[in-house]
């Protein structure tokens, strides 16, 4: 029986509450790496665990900690990610909400591992919530001792603070949230350098998760080898999938990485919505090359959906029946892209623009088949030619929709041509 540990306590009342995390074992980790551990035992054990990122790169947690350069005299900083902003995710807004110790521990142990002083939790500006119960458990964190000065004895000092966005969809890529830290408009940076070596302020600098820094505590407290143990080995760990759309039961699932897609379509979430047939499934949050009906029969972890030409993203599925019009779905999500492109760079500044007036006027009868080629041939100069991966977040389901449910653009236009 998997055990759920990222939401197994959330349904008692006040979950959120300090207390109620330590009753679970919550800041045992946080008093062990101080304790017990120097900074490179912890990136060692978490290099060990195979902890991959949650934020939608899927990059292994302990080597991104690892290439903080160890002789340098600039300050370091832990930027705790919690953006959300992908279309069809809501799992770190329920870690917030439920367990907002988990991330906070985690960024502690991450800012002991890294050697910062000083950690920001940037979160979307729609989270007022969120954002005040962050605050809150920060203070209780802060009255308990885990923050400030001299932490429990150790030498070692943490601050944290809560920062709010504004409400851009880029500012979740890491150096647009870096630049909005900073007070600046959230436009990414040219990589490199990484934000490792020259992130916030110009210092090294480390980007992660809520989720994967959710995940941290439980690695140190438990060890690498169990967290190795919940499902695939190059990328393992308690997963939370979020699941919307066309099916019975929508919401978070904690499951192990790597649970099949099916079975999380019909078994947990109950199956598509008044017994319709299914259509298509995007497995990852909008970004992400779109699935057919007749692939769904896959493990939910980074390595499985590469090998089917799509990713586990951020792990935002989002379920299409079979009466779903794919061309209005694209167009959403084109819309989408256009409105949130930040528009520094040409191919995605234009690209964006034109994929959402073509597929307008496919949508609208006024298409011709010429048009679904160049949609697909703006999606492809897109792609791979931008300073961030929105560009390739913008082409990707553009090129997945129209080869995989070319006959219902081709339906839209032959009807015009009627
Ligand atoms: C356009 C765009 C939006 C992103 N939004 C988020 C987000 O809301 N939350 C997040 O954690 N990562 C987001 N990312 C990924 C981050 O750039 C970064 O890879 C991630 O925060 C690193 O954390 P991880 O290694 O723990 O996954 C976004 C990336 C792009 C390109
Ligand atoms: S790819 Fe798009 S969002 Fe990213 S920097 Fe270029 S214009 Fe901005």
């Amino acid at each position: 029986m998997f055990e759920k540990v990222l939401t197994g306590h959330i349904n008692i009342p006040d979950s959120q509450k300090l207390a109620n995390y330590e009753k679970t074992g919550g800041y045992r980790a946080w008093r062990k790496a101080l304790k017990e551990m120097t900074s490179d035992q912890v990136i060692e054990v978490v290099k060990q665990s195979n902890l991959r990122g949650r934020g939608g790169a899927g990059f292994p947690a302990g080597m991104k900690w690892g290439f903080v350069p160890k002789t340098t005299d600039k300050p370091h900083y832990l930027l705790n990610n919690a953006d959300e902003s992908e279309p069809g995710t809501f799992k770190d807004r329920l870690i917030i909400n439920g367990n907002p110790h988990s991330t906070i521990e985690g960024s502690m142990i991450a800012s002991y591992a890294i050697r910062a002083n000083t950690c920001y939790i940037y979160i979307r500006g729609e989270f007022v919530k969120e954002a005040k119960v962050l605050e809150s458990a920060i203070r209780e964190a802060y009255d308990k001792g885990y923050l400030g000065k001299n932490i429990l004895g150790s030498g070692f000092n943490l601050d944290m603070y809560v920062h709010r966005g504004a409400g851009a969809y880029i500012c979740g890529e890491e150096t647009g949230l870096i630049e909005s830290l900073e007070g600046k408009r959230g436009w990414p940076r040219i990589k490199p350098p990484f934000p490792a070596i020259e992130g916030v302020f110009r210092c090294p600098t480390i980007v992660n998760n809520v989720e994967t820094l959710a995940c941290v505590p439980y690695i140190i407290e438990r060890g690498a080898e169990w967290f190795k143990s919940i499902g695939p080995a190059s990328g393992p760990g308690p997963k939370l999938y979020c699941l919307s759309g066309h099916v019975k039961k929508p919401g978070v699932y904690e499951l192990p990485m790597g649970v099949n897609l099916k079975e999380l379509i019909y078994e947990y979430g109950g199956g598509i919505l008044n017994d319709k047939k299914l259509k298509a499934v995007i497995p990852g949050g909008s970004s992400v090359p779109v699935l057919t009906a007749e692939e769904i029969d896959v493990a939910m972890d980074f390595d499985s959906l590469a090998k089917i030409g799509t990713m586990l993203g951020s792990a935002g599925v989002i379920v299409m029946d079979e009466d779903t019009d794919m061309v209005n779905a694209l167009l959403n999500i084109a819309h989408f892209y256009r409105h949130e492109s930040c528009g520094q760079c040409t191919p995605c500044r234009e690209g964006t623009h034109w994929a959402e007036k073509l597929l307008k006027k496919i949508k609208s009868g006024q298409g011709t088949m010429a048009d679904i080629d160049l949609l697909a041939e703006v999606a492809d100069h897109i792609n791979f030619r931008t300073i961030c991966p929105l560009g390739d977040a913008a082409a990707m389901p553009i090129q997945s929709f129209v080869k995989k449910f070319r006959h219902e653009f081709e339906a839209k236009v032959r009807k015009s041509a009627a």
